[in-house]
């Protein structure tokens, strides 16, 4: 990641231009290089709730998903290839309610919230103005702000036992995940689950998957990442990286019948292992890429398998707050690897993009 060049415009210098009483806020801001965009550190007036439903929300915590990196590379296309730059980044925040707006009716000051990953979809069918919602992608504004202003129906009330940094993970993997299982997948205990590395969707699968009674294999480059996860409630670990056929091992602890849903992140390194791993009538959630993505499945033997493939793009507003709700009963506690401060969010970027990590990595806000 290239070096971050930190601008703070003077800050009183703003106060003088601006109209009295106006508060300054800090945000991050994408500029574009001569390659990339960069994270530039900005100091701007405080939004305002102009629009009825309106509500301000000081940002407590974000989080990174690897989305992130590819909307500072321009990469991003799927229903973002809009440009970032003079945007705030990153879909993923939680935090308070500070001030509620005109016809504001879900929410009052003080409440506790998380934005949801697309600010239109609250429930049904995706559409194509769902993909064009997605924040901190396609020119709309992300959450690594102080304040942000949003419209009610784009947040969700977070549970009561999660801190800030925890509740920040939430909007874009934890919501992935339990679509896919809950969802499309329609997940049943004692159900096999395949969990693909430990990041952040396959560490809140592993959790969603045990919590539900089913019975979650995760494969890992490391040991002590499947130790970790055999603490979180894994059935079966195995090392992908020790063990090339990952898959034999996964099918033969099911017994030899095969998974029964598997959360496809790792792409064209995985789909075709991940197939050989599924069982008859099973459900594969295609979901990322981290290999690049893959592009075959033999329809013929989709045909004879009875297998199902659907394809997830996070989930809608009641998607998050059905998972809320299943997290607040069980008391799940999503798995943080590190938190940053919001000066280091370089740092944080870096820390994906080279690090070793499991789960969520989080920017703390104030
Ligand atoms: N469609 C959607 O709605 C949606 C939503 C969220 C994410 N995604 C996509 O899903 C993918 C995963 O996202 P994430 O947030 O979970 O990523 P992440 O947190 O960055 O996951 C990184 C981890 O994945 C594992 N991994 C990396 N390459 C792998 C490979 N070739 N085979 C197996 N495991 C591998 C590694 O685990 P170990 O260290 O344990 O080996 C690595 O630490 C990304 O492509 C992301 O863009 C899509």
């Amino acid at each position: 990641m290239k070096a971050v060049f930190i601008v703070f415009l003077a800050a009183a210098a703003l106060q003088a231009q601006a109209p009295a009483r106006t508060s300054m806020i800090r945000q991050y801001q994408l500029e574009r290089d001569a390659k990339e965009l960069r994270l530039v550190i900005k100091t701007v007036p405080q939004p305002v709730a102009t629009q009825p439903g309106q509500v301000l929300v000081r940002v407590r915590a974000v989080s990174l998903n690897q989305r992130d990196l590819l909307v500072m590379r321009g990469q991003y296309g799927a229903g973002g290839g809009g440009d970032m730059s003079g945007h705030v980044p990153l879909s993923d925040g939680a935090g308070e309610i500070i001030a509620v707006g005109a016809g504001v009716n879900r929410f009052k000051a003080g409440d506790r919230v998380a934005g949801t990953f697309f600010t239109q979809w609250v429930d049904g069918k995706r559409t194509p103005q769902v993909a064009a919602s997605a924040r901190g992608g396609g020119g709309v504004d992300g959450m690594l702000s102080e304040v942000i202003v949003a419209h009610q129906d784009s947040l969700v009330r977070i549970p009561d036992h999660l801190s800030f940094e925890e509740a920040a993970t939430l909007p874009c993997a934890g919501v992935t995940a339990y679509r896919a299982l809950f969802v499309d997948g329609q997940l049943k205990p004692g159900e096999f689950v395949l969990l693909e590395g430990t990041g952040g969707v396959s560490t809140f699968g592993l959790q969603f998957a045990a919590a539900a009674g089913a019975k979650p294999i995760i494969t890992s480059s490391s040991d002590d990442k499947l130790q970790e996860a055999r603490k979180l409630g894994a059935f079966g670990t195995v090392n992908y990286r020790t063990n090339a056929e990952w898959q034999r091992e996964v099918r033969k602890l099911t017994g030899n019948a095969g998974v029964d849903h598997v959360l496809e992140v790792g792409g064209r390194d995985t789909l075709p292992k991940a197939l050989e791993a599924l069982g008859f009538e099973g459900h594969v959630a295609i979901i990322g890429g981290l290999s690049g993505f893959a592009s075959d499945i033999s329809a013929g033997r989709l045909m004879t398998s009875g297998a199902s493939v659907t394809g997830i793009y996070v989930g809608s507003r009641a998607d998050f707050e059905a998972m809320n709700r299943f997290i607040a009963q069980h008391k799940i506690r999503p798995v943080v690897d590190r938190v940053f401060p919001f000066e280091e969010a370089a740092k944080a970027y870096d820390f994906m993009d080279n690090g070793s990590y499991m789960g969520k990595i989080v920017i703390k806000i104030g």
